[in-house]
């Protein structure tokens, strides 16, 4: 008996073995020729080993099956894939429904074989690799949902044939490639009624957007920025009431913004910055309550803001910059705008005071008012901003600037304040009133330029332990420029030109360390703020975008360049033009390797020009005319390649690129060192100048503004720059 049910036991023990085998089996074990297809995929790759060791394909990482042993998903994203993919290898996985390799580098095309068996996939996230070429006649299957091809290489048009298909359509992206050709908005109407995500950004697509969008029921987000768009919105667009995100900036659009977007209740994201928008704002456009952020900037937009705005209650960003918007803004009630974080009216024609009704949004990161016609004083109100970080009120009417920046020393979180042309003709505002002094603790960015202020230098900014940009430019300052400047520690721009500053150039300058050590800083400006070089100038997000400045010329400094100045190696600019400086240039500014503008002109420099200036490869701006300086322009250096002008007004000066001709032999006796640098010069002279250029390439695009900008953004950027110099 015993023997009997140990037997029957031992039997039931095998059976439910072999049972569990066989289940196993069934479940795991992947078919030979998907196992074939994967090794073969994974041969054709130069990347790190898969790890696709167990006998079993189905047990491999990032393969999925299913019961039946075919293969379901390969998901490797972020996996340093490298090498081409073909169809050949991957179309034979043809029960595939989740296929995800962003984010590796992977080249080749998308040729319409590499679909033509994949009839069951789902998800296709492609997006982040190297893949090029033009797209196939048409999506694989029936039952694809997602389509992500964002970030590679991609051109050509999108085939009209391409969506035939994909009646399951709900979110396709093919942002940041270079497709051309027209914006397929008809998408939903024939194929693709369950759209829900659309992004086209970052693609040179043209023309209209034609009607069908209306069509999308289910659109949630549309984008299409930075592309080259022109024409009207469509009528239509303004159907697909489920919008939550319109994104259209940096395109060619016009027209007014239709009074029926108040049909599109959901949306969030309004984005339509540069572009050619013209006409008033729609006036209902508060019955967009979910309106969280609005950006309008770099448009021709005009008339008064519609009071509803008020009644957006989300909304967290209004962009409406650098348009012709205009109307008394003291008349807008802001209190209800309590999650409202930047405010940007830059640049347009709004009268009247800052209303009170703003310092109640306490939120409030960001307000730009700049270039206005605002007037009146800044209220102590203000101090309810606990996060006030970004103040621009530059180019309105403002008065009591003292009065103001007492206020505004006690706003703890300010970093960036910009007060340029904006209370005229004012005093300096200065230390009596400024006692115990101990605001501005974040300060990074002052400007008080273009305002006639009078007055001295004042001993408070001494107490600006964080300031890193001083631009006092533009003013009627008088007095020296005080030592203590160069004991600020992140100091690294000083713009004091055109005002009367007298005294000589104080030595103390030379220590400032952020002109002589690398520093990190990763400070963004709430709002983008204009900057740069000279006639250059730009919109800058990064204060470290900044190049590193001292510009004191249009004053009445005198005295030497202290030969300590070579200690500034980060310096980018010296600019001393139109000022009494005398002695020689010294030697040492040669050590200033970063230096693009060096402006010496109408002083009274006298001696050589140092042949050791040669080695300042990314120099763009030299003038030293209007001086006395004598004897040789140093030969085979860049210094050659600026105009005749850049020496002028220096009668002892000679050699090229002046006319005048250096006399041998006087040369000779007076600085044979010199004469002999001269005389193997004449034999360099080419490979000198190619150096030099160069030299000038690489600096044009490098350490200065360490602007080191990839591609799009380079692109973007320049666009965005164009459109803006169009509109200012
Ligand atoms: C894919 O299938 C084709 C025919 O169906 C076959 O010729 C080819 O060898 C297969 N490729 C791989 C990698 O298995
Ligand atoms: C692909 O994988 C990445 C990384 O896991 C993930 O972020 C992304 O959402 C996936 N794509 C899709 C379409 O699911
Ligand atoms: C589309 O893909 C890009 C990355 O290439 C991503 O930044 C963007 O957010 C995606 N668009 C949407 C609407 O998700
Ligand atoms: C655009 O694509 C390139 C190349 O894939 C990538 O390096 C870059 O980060 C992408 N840009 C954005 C904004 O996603
Ligand atoms: C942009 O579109 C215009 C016509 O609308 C066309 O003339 C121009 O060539 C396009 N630019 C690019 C870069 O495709
Ligand atoms: C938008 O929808 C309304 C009502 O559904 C319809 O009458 C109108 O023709 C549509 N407009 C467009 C431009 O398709
Ligand atoms: C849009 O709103 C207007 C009235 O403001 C209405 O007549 C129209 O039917 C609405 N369209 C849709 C599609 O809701
Ligand atoms: C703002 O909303 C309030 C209450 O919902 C309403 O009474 C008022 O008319 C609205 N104001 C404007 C200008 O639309
Ligand atoms: C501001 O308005 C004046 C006339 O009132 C006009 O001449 C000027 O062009 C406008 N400026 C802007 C930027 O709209
Ligand atoms: C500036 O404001 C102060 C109060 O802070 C006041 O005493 C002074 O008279 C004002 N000056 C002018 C010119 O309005
Ligand atoms: C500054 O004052 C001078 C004379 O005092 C005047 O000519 C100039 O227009 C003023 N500058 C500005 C920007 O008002
Ligand atoms: C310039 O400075 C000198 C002293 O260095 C002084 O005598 C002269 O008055 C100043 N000129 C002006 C216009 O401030």
């Amino acid at each position: 008996m015993l023997v009997q049910a140990y037997n029957l036991m031992a039997h039931a023990f095998l059976l439910f073995l072999l049972f569990s085998y066989i289940i196993s089996t069934n479940i795991h074990a992947c078919k030979q020729t998907e196992r074939s297809s994967l090794l073969s995929f994974a041969s054709t790759l130069s990347s790190p080993p898969l790890d696709w060791t167990f006998i079993d394909c189905c047990r491999w990482k990032g393969v999925t099956c299913d019961p039946d042993g075919w293969v379901t998903h390969l998901l490797l994203p972020s996996r340093g894939l490298k090498g081409g993919i073909s169809p050949s290898l991957l179309g034979n996985l043809t029960h595939l429904t989740h296929l995800n390799l962003s984010h590796n580098s992977l080249y080749g095309s998308l040729e319409t074989q590499f679909f033509l068996s994949l009839n069951r996939l789902e998800i296709l996230d492609l997006s982040y690799n190297r893949l090029s070429g033009k797209l196939p006649l048409s999506l694989p299957s029936s039952n694809i949902r997602t389509v992500d091809l964002s970030s590679n290489n991609f051109f050509g048009a999108i085939p009209s044939s391409f969506f035939q298909q994909a009646s399951k359509l709900t979110s396709f992206n093919v942002s940041n490639n270079t497709f051309t050709g027209y914006v397929p908005s008809s998408i939903c109407l024939h194929s693709s009624p369950s759209l829900r995500l659309l992004d086209f950004s970052s693609n040179v697509f043209s023309g209209n957007l034609a009607p069908g969008l209306g069509k999308c029921f289910k659109l949630q987000v549309f984008r299409v920025s930075h592309n080259n768009l022109s024409g009207l919105l469509p009528e239509d667009i303004y159907n697909a009431t489920k919008l939550e995100e319109i994104a259209l900036p940096l395109n060619s659009l016009h027209g007014a913004i239709s009074d029926k977007i108040v049909n599109l209740t959901n949306l969030a994201i309004l984005d339509l910055y540069s572009n050619h928008f013209s006409g008033e704002l729609p006036l209902n456009l508060g019955k967009l309550s979910k309106l969280k952020f609005v950006t309008f900037d770099f448009n021709n937009l005009e008339g008064a803001l519609p009071p509803s705005l008020m009644n957006c209650t989300n909304l967290v960003e209004l962009h409406l910059g650098s348009n012709n918007l205009e109307g008394d803004i003291s008349m807008l009630d802001f209190s209800k705008l309590s999650q409202l974080t930047k405010l940007d009216l830059r640049n347009n024609n709004f009268t009247g005071t800052v209303p009170v009704s703003l310092y109640s949004c306490q939120s409030l990161k960001a307000i730009a008012l700049s270039k206005n016609h605002l007037e009146g004083q800044i209220q102590a109100e203000i101090l309810s901003l606990k996060s006030l970080s970004f103040l621009s009120i530059s180019f309105n009417q403002f008065t009591n600037l003292t009065r103001a920046m007492k206020i505004l020393m006690s706003c703890k979180s300010l970093h960036t304040l910009i007060l340029s042309s904006a209370f005229e003709g004012e005093g300096m505002p200065f230390d009596d009133d400024m006692v115990d002094f101990d605001g501005f603790q974040n300060l990074r960015f002052l400007n008080l330029a273009s305002s006639n202020l009078t007055g001295q230098i004042p001993v408070w900014l001494s107490k600006l332990k964080n300031i890193e940009i001083l631009q006092l430019g533009d003013n009627q300052i008088t007095g020296p420029i005080p030592s203590w400047l160069g004991t600020l520690p992140r100091l690294f721009y000083i713009d004091l030109s055109n005002n009367q500053i007298s005294g000589e150039f104080p030595k103390q300058l030379c220590r400032l360390p952020r002109l002589i050590y690398e520093a990190e800083d990763q400070y963004e400006f709430e709002l983008p703020v204009f900057g740069g070089i000279n006639a250059e100038r730009q919109l800058f997000r990064k204060l470290s975008y900044f190049p590193a400045v001292i510009d004191l010329y249009n004053n009445n400094m005198s005295g030497h360049i202290p030969t300590e100045i070579g200690e500034l190696q980060l310096l980018c600019e010296l600019d001393l033009h139109s000022n009494n400086f005398s002695g020689v240039i010294p030697d040492q500014i040669s050590n200033l390797k970063n230096l693009e503008i060096l402006n010496l002109f109408m002083n009274h420099f006298s001696g050589t020009i140092p042949s050791s200036l040669a080695s300042l490869n990314f120099l763009k701006g030299f003038n030293v005319s209007y001086n006395n300086l004598e004897g040789p322009i140093p030969t085979g250096t860049q210094l050659q390649s600026f105009n005749a002008s850049a020496f002028e007004g220096n009668p002892k000066l000679c050699g090229a690129p002046l006319l005048n001709k250096c006399r041998p032999n006087k040369d000779m006796d007076a600085d044979s060192k010199n004469n002999k640098d001269e005389g193997n010069g004449h034999h360099q002279l080419p490979w000198f100048y190619i150096f030099a250029v160069l030299g000038f390439i690489v600096g044009f695009w490098g350490v200065c503004g360490s602007l080191v900008i990839n591609k799009t953004w380079r692109y973007a950027y320049f666009r965005f720059i164009d459109n803006l110099q169009d509109r200012l």
